[in-house]
């Protein structure tokens, strides 16, 4: 099928020439002037059409939603805020769109909403914009890895393993629930199931992911992980895509420097290459913040917030260093964190990471060396500190607006060491012999981490709510589409 892109049409000056677009109907307005939109770009190119040559029938037929294919001269616009337009002299109706029922009408309607009917809000500008950016964002990730040498690894989404310790699994099974074998003791019997034991859907990559680090030095993987977190926040999905680089020969330093740079890196990218899409972002922000009241704005614009973190280090310091400056904070003496830092070993709220952020730094911080006790079993331990504490070599991210984006740690590359940890953490050994085998077989330090690629997605669009950000998201009573 032959057709003309909607974006090309709007930059061209083939004054005259003949062109075919195919689209959907924005809006018609006095049974002459059609708004198509192809998806394209998220502008509309303006059909002409003369009514007096149309069949009554047809024009009824052009309606909001429909899709439509129109041919005609391209000429220069007279009319304001569009450069050409088109003078149909063909249009033919491809799908029609029922008016009365259509959703989406041509006016802005909440985000709230559009969540509903999220099998059609593609068809906004907003999401046009968004999901733009996604891919770009997307792209640029796979560019950045790929200049640098790291291999693509594509780990399994079935797993046998908890790769995080955290119990935080969806079950994969093939079982007929109403006829369930069951051992001698009322069990669920997984050994007959389909892969002769228990499995689920995978937390993360980076078990998989340090064993061909442990072959190929850099890998990463970029893939879908699950999580049955009840967390009904506007951070959190069931299902989420994640980014996992490891570095064999590399410790945490190596790591936080990687991690800066990725970040500086995809969101260049994004200014680079989604220019219209963060102009109208950042005019869309601007025009929710200017609803709220003045103590609550923001005091930076979308655009802005990007180019700061591009021109700026970020903050770097360790938990204990953070604990410092939290528990001698403001809001933590007036008693407005809803959890006061009194104590070292706290794992941080939100309330806490945000004040670092957004409040004291103002800028993006990696947090390292937290309290073995509140991190992963596969964290590189570190010698106990002037008091006795143990840490480890953990890295977070924190982001304004975001809070947690990344996290990462040096790993434990001592197989005596992290055989005693997963001991201490009940974390059985049998389950996992094939990644302590690479700690047998040549183990080496390694590092590596995770980054949560909607909670990128959103700090670069500027959404607020994670469930925007994603096609068809997956949360607590949520899988409709
Ligand atoms: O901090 P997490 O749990 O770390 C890991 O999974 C490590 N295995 C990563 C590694 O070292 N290779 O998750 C990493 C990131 C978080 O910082 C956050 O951005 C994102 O994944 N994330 C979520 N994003 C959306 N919804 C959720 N429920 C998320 N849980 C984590
Ligand atoms: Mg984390």
């Amino acid at each position: 099928i032959k057709r003309q892109q909607i974006k090309d049409l709007l930059k061209s000056t083939a004054f005259d020439t003949e062109v075919t677009v195919m689209g959907w109907v924005r809006t018609f307005r006095n049974n002459q002037f059609i708004a198509l939109n192809d998806g394209s770009c998220m502008g509309n190119i303006q059909v002409v059409v003369d009514f007096n040559n149309l069949p009554e029938e047809l024009l009824k037929r052009i309606t909001t939603g429909a899709a439509i294919s129109a041919t005609g001269k391209l000429v220069e616009s007279l009319g304001k805020g569009q450069s050409v337009e088109i003078k149909a002299t063909n249009v033919e109706i491809l799908g029609d769109s029922d008016p009365e029922k259509f959703p989406l009408q041509p006016k802005k309607h909440s985000l709230e909403f559009l969540r509903e009917i999220a099998h059609l809000r593609f068809r906004t500008n907003t999401f046009n914009a968004v999901f733009k950016v996604r891919h770009a964002l997307a792209f640029a990730i796979h560019q950045f890895y790929n200049e640098r040498g790291f291999v693509y690894m594509h780990t399994p989404v079935i797993t046998a393993s908890d790769a995080e310790g955290a119990g935080e699994m969806f079950k994969v099974t093939a079982l007929d629930f109403d006829n369930t074998p069951r051992t001698d003791d009322g069990k669920v019997d997984f050994s007959q199931d389909f892969f002769g034991r228990a499995t689920n859907l995978t937390v993360s990559g980076q078990l998989e992911g340090e064993l061909a680090a442990m072959a190929f030095g850099k890998i990463y993987t970029f893939g879908p992980t699950f999580r049955a977190e009840n967390s009904n926040t506007t951070r959190h999905l069931a299902e989420f895509w994640m980014i996992e680089p490891e570095v064999a020969f590399a410790d945490l330093e190596d790591n936080m420097q990687l991690a800066e740079d990725m970040m500086k890196y995809v969101i260049k990218y994004a200014l680079d290459n989604c220019k219209e899409e963060l102009e109208f972002l950042n005019a869309r922000l601007a025009e929710e913040d200017k609803q709220k009241p003045q103590n609550e704005r923001s005091e930076f614009g979308l655009l802005e917030k990007l180019d700061f973190c591009l021109a700026n280090d970020f903050e770097r310091l360790t938990y204990t260093e953070a604990i410092k400056i939290l528990k001698s904070s403001k809001p933590n003496q007036k008693k407005q964190f809803k959890y006061l830092i009194d104590e070292w070993g706290a794992d941080l709220q939100s309330e806490h990471e945000r004040y670092l952020v957004e409040k004291h730094f103002k800028k993006p911080v990696i947090l390292t060396d937290y309290p073995a006790d509140i991190k992963s079993f596969y964290m590189r331990q570190n010698e106990p500190d002037a008091e006795g504490r143990n840490t480890v070599a953990a890295m977070d991210i924190l982001f304004p607006g975001i809070g947690e984006m990344i996290g990462g740690s040096q790993r434990e590359e001592r197989l005596e060491r992290l055989t005693k940890r997963m001991d201490d953490m009940n974390i059985p050994q049998e389950e996992l012999w094939w990644y302590l085998d690479t700690r047998r077989f040549g183990s080496a330090p390694h590092a590596g981490f995770g980054l949560g690629f909607e909670r990128l997605v959103l700090f670069v669009t500027g959404m607020t709510n994670i469930r925007d950000v994603i096609a068809f998201p997956r949360f607590p009573k949520n899988a409709e589409f």
